[in-house]
């Protein structure tokens, strides 16, 4: 690994010289040539009008009953304007008591036609702007560990897990959820999936990432009883809701958001080489993404780690938040894993639709760095997450020809993430200083006083 440094590329040269410096050519590719990401993306009854995407970014700005909040429908309408080809909706909670915070969206029955409304809203928006209307995915989550439904730690995890436990809020004495618990969720993501399709989205996502419940479950192998141990019983639950949701909704665009490698140690982590977390060990994930390829999973979304424990990983960035860790690893390393991660599960499954991510660190230079890896067949679709809190204007602009503006686009500074952290509402602090800035003044400075 190579020493830690701030992103200070000052053009291409600067940055081709450092991925020779580093080594890593072979997972860092450039291209001049931008028109792999303009490109429409047709396969069978799905059409992605480019290759650019906005990744789910929670932004805690959600009305108490779940249903999307003025600021919720503001930062979508912004990325509607944007003209990124798929928009992947944010974390939005299955049943009540997997929010992560009481302003997480949640979708259900009552507010079903609030969520309709804003889909129809972002769909006319990006009509009018750019004749053409994004690909929009809903995530749909349970936030197992992490729940916090009012905004107190209320962790309904799976199995005790020493790198995290603390974080989570798990204690000696709590109890890990039964198996009857998690029986009946299969149900409610079944539930939430046919409410999204009846309010205008064009499909789900049924995350399995970021140690959530379904990507803790994948690590269970200390966990007792019909969910713990082998690879079937750890993969059934999401397996089956997959199954089930293909048969029930056989129009409904099927994608999952996976973490592919946990970076903590087996046997806590998945996707880790049993001696060694530093490596992936991608032999499990590339059975479970061929076996929800067959059951009609359409678009696989590739992530890793834990962002509490490694956040590096998930986002390289140039500050850590307040009292974080300076990472161990040069920060275009952080990208290269993602970039070679993405790579390895799309060469598996080279007829599905394999979307990347690891791009808002590179700031200008990540159109090209996309376009090199969308050439190389290395992903067919790349996607920011905070580049679109920054700039929601990226897409446009590389599609009118245009080079991104410096001074527009995302510093990695983590603001977004320490206003998650105190509860959000979150956005980018810096380029959207209003209400951002305000709420990181009251929310996160205010704290320290
Ligand atoms: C404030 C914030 C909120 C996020 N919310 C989600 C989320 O709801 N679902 C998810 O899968 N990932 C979430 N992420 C992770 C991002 O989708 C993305 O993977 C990560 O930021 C790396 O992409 P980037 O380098 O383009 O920012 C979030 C990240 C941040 C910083």
């Amino acid at each position: 690994m190579a020493e830690f440094e701030k992103f200070n590329f000052k053009d291409k040269e600067e940055l081709l010289k450092k991925i020779e410096e580093l080594n890593l050519q072979q997972s860092v590719f450039w291209s001049d040539d931008l028109k792999a990401l303009q490109k429409a993306l047709v396969k069978d009854r799905l059409t992605i009008p480019n290759r650019m995407a906005i990744h789910p970014m929670e932004g805690l700005d959600g009305r108490e009953d779940g249903a999307p909040g003025d600021l919720t429908e503001a930062r979508y309408l912004s990325f509607a304007r944007g003209g990124a080809g798929l928009i992947w909706w944010e974390a939005t909670s299955i049943v009540p008591e997997g929010k992560s915070n009481k302003n997480q969206l949640y979708l259900n029955p009552e507010n079903k036609a609030e969520f309709a409304r804003l889909v129809a809203e972002v769909n006319e928006t990006a009509e009018k702007a750019n004749g053409y209307r994004p690909l929009n995915i809903l995530q749909l989550n349970h936030s197992g560990r992490y729940s916090a439904p009012a905004n107190k730690k209320k962790p309904l995890f799976l199995f005790n897990d020493p790198y995290s436990d603390d974080k989570a809020g798990i204690s000696e004495d709590s109890q890990p959820v039964k198996d009857n618990y998690l029986e009946i969720l299969k149900d409610k993501y079944v539930t939430a999936a046919r409410l999204a399709e009846e309010a205008g989205f064009d499909g789900v996502d049924i995350k399995a990432c970021h140690r959530y419940l379904l990507s803790e479950l994948l690590a269970a192998y200390t966990r007792e009883g019909k969910f713990g141990g082998s690879y079937a019983n750890r993969t059934e639950l999401i397996r089956s809701i997959v199954a089930e949701l293909k048969s029930l909704l056989p129009d409904f665009i099927l994608a999952v958001r996976l973490n592919v490698y946990d970076a903590i140690p087996y046997p806590y982590g998945w996707g880790v080489d049993r001696e060694n977390q530093e490596i992936p060990d991608l032999a499990e994930p590339v059975k479970l993404v061929q076996a929800l390829a067959e059951e009609n999973v359409e678009i696989f979304s590739i992530t890793a780690a834990d962002p509490r424990i490694h956040p590096h990983i998930v986002r390289p960035f140039n500050n850590s938040i307040k009292g974080g860790a300076q990472p161990p690893e040069h920060p275009l390393e952080g990208a290269a894993r993602m970039f070679t991660l993405t790579a390895e599960i799309k060469k598996e499954i080279p007829d599905k639709i394999v979307l990347g991510a690891g791009y808002s660190w590179l700031n200008q230079f990540f159109p090209n760095v996309a376009a090199g890896n969308l050439e190389n067949k290395r992903a067919d679709l790349v996607g920011v997450g905070r580049m679109a809190f920054a700039y929601p204007d990226f897409a446009r602009d590389i599609l009118s020809g245009e080079q991104l503006r410096k001074e527009q686009g995302c510093i990695a500074c983590s603001k977004c993430s320490e206003l998650l952290i105190a509860g959000g509402p979150t956005g980018c602090v810096v380029r959207k200083q209003n209400p951002y800035r305000e709420l990181y003044q009251k929310k996160v400075k205010g704290k320290d006083k």
